[in-house]
């Protein structure tokens, strides 16, 4: 598989709402940042799913390597 492109060297910080359902861009060649917008085709990625399970800030990965995707996890500050 190849590696992901990096979509900002940290997490996007957004306000999600409980129960519903983000589709977080894994590639990293979204322009729809951090969730898919189709440009992953042709590529060896897909979207992640993800449902809020709480109305809250959260905090996407967009750096792409985080180990706890979707979400950031401080990977970034190793990259
Ligand atoms: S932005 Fe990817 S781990 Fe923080």
């Amino acid at each position: 598989m190849s590696d992901p492109v990096m979509a900002q060297k940290g997490p996007y910080s957004l306000d999600v709402e409980a129960g519903t359902t983000y589709w977080w861009c894994s590639c990293g060649r979204s322009a729809s940042q951090p969730f898919c917008d189709g440009s992953h085709k042709g590529t060896d990625f897909t979207p992640m799913e993800w449902t809020a399970p709480r109305t809250r800030k959260v905090h996407f990965c967009g750096c792409k390597q985080a180990l706890n995707k979707p979400m950031c996890d401080g990977t970034h500050g190793k990259i």
